[in-house]
This record gives C-alpha cells, sequence and structure tokens, in this order.
C-alpha cells in the first residue's frame, strides 16, 4: 500500500532523503523516530506528494510518484488522513465545521455531512463540543479534531507528524490511545515521533532514520 524504492531527494543541492526502501503493510502500525532534522517530516511530504523523489518512486495505493498528475493529486490526500503537531485547525470555523470542511470539498449532501460528522466526533469524544472553537479548545481536544478531520473520508492510513509534541504526558497518552482504537478497527498508522516515552510503552515496527538514511531494522 505504501512502499518508497530507492528513494533519494535532494533539495538545493543538499542529499535530504539518501537511497531509502521500505514499506507499509495493510492495517500496520509504524513510528517513524530520528533526531530533529533527520527527514521524517519530509518522508512524510513524500506520501502526501507535497514533495517528490529526485530518484526512485515513492507507491501510495494505485498512485506513483513517476505518473500522478496534479489533477490526481486530491484524490490521493482523500485516501489519507494527517495530523500535525501544531493540529492545523481553521482558527475562524468551530468544531464541526472543520471536520465537515473535508466533506464539503467531496460535494457530499448536507444529511451525510452531518451523520458522518457527529458519528467521527463521537470516535474522538467531543460529540458535546461541536459548536467551540479552536481556540476554546484544550491542546488535546484540539488534536482530537484534528484526528477526527483526518478519518472522516475513511483513509486507509493516517500519517501522524509528532502528534503529541505539543502536548502533555496524560494528554498524549490520551491521543495515543485514540491512535491504537483506530488502528484497531484496521485503518494503518504511520507516526513520526522522538518521544521515548511513546516509543516504550507503544511496541510497534519502528522506522529509524537519521540524516537522510533509514537504518536497517
Ligand atoms: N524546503 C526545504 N528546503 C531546504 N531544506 C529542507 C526543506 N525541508 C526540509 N529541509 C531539510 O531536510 C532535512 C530534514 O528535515 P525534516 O523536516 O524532514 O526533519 P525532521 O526529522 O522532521 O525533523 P524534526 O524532528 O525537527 O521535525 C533538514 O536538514 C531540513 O533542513
Ligand atoms: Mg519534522
Amino acid at each position: 500500500m505504501i512502499e518508497f524504492y530507492n528513494v533519494h531527494t535532494k533539495i538545493d543541492n543538499s542529499v535530504i532523503l539518501n537511497n531509502i526502501t521500505f514499506r507499509i503493510l495493510k492495517g500496520e502500525f509504524v513510528f517513524l523516530k530520528g533526531s530533529s532534522g533527520a527527514g521524517k517530516s519530509t518522508i512524510l511530504r513524500h506520501i502526501y506528494m507535497d514533495l517528490y523523489p529526485t530518484q526512485g518512486m515513492v507507491i501510495v495505493e494505485n498512485y506513483s510518484s513517476a505518473k500522478i498528475s496534479d489533477k490526481e493529486i486530491p484524490f490521493l490526500r482523500r485516501k489519507l488522513g494527517v495530523i500535525f503537531q501544531d493540529f492545523k485547525l481553521l482558527s475562524d470555523r468551530n468544531v464541526f465545521d472543520n471536520v465537515a470542511f473535508a466533506l464539503r470539498v467531496t460535494g457530499a449532501k448536507s444529511n451525510e455531512i452531518k451523520r458522518k460528522v457527529m458519528r467521527v466526533l463521537t470516535e474522538v469524544n467531543l460529540g458535546q463540543k461541536r459548536n467551540m472553537y479552536p481556540s476554546e479548545l484544550s491542546g488535546g481536544e484540539q488534536q482530537r479534531v484534528a484526528i477526527a478531520r483526518a478519518i472522516i473520508n475513511n483513509p486507509f492510513i493516517i500519517l501522524a507528524d509528532e502528534p503529541t509534541g505539543n502536548l502533555d504526558t496524560k494528554t498524549s497518552v490520551e491521543i495515543m490511545e485514540i491512535l491504537e482504537k483506530i488502528n484497531r478497527q484496521g485503518t494503518a498508522v504511520l507516526m513520526a515521533t522522538h518521544s521515548q516515552e511513546i516509543l516504550k510503552k507503544y511496541k510497534h515496527r519502528t522506522l529509524t532514520i537519521e540524516n537522510g538514511i533509514l537504518e536497517k531494522e
């Protein structure tokens, strides 16, 4: 479902990813660890095809970095759920509308939108807070809204770029438990982290990257 074949990526003549090859299978939970600047976010950007390899290839489901057209990018991204350390919510919309946004652009009908949004908000325990604005929520709640938004289109994988980076330990565990639950329901997760606490507590296959090089598993 996700495959990197000898991915070599240069930006302004410096090598950012050095000949990276790995696979993520259906329904897997995989951690991506490595120090700051190692290349974790860059790997995720290759998967949502915000960046292309200089050499080699990235395959995501039936899309290839070598062949995808600009027109196909939004369709690829609907199959992925992406969450970030800083949540990236729309500050001028309430919780419901932040989540509904991703569905409205697909042309869904309002009944269907209401039903699906309430289902994912219930999934992250935020049904009661649907009318609140991001600034009225705690960091953990904001990240749960971001997770609800990420799963609304039933992605096959969640790409999480240090989703607990701005959260305390207790809140990080809450977020991890939600990601674990979504994974048990069959959605794969690829999560960049440098939290030793999380890597110790949750046992999953771990890809380690340093200086753009993937260490042997
Ligand atoms: N747009 C860009 N232009 C130039 N260099 C870049 C660009 N994006 C990333 N880099 C470089 O690529 C390397 C990897 O960056 P990346 O953001 O993937 O690291 P990271 O592992 O996610 O780090 P962090 O843990 O701090 O988030 C860094 O040396 C960074 O400076
Ligand atoms: Mg990063």
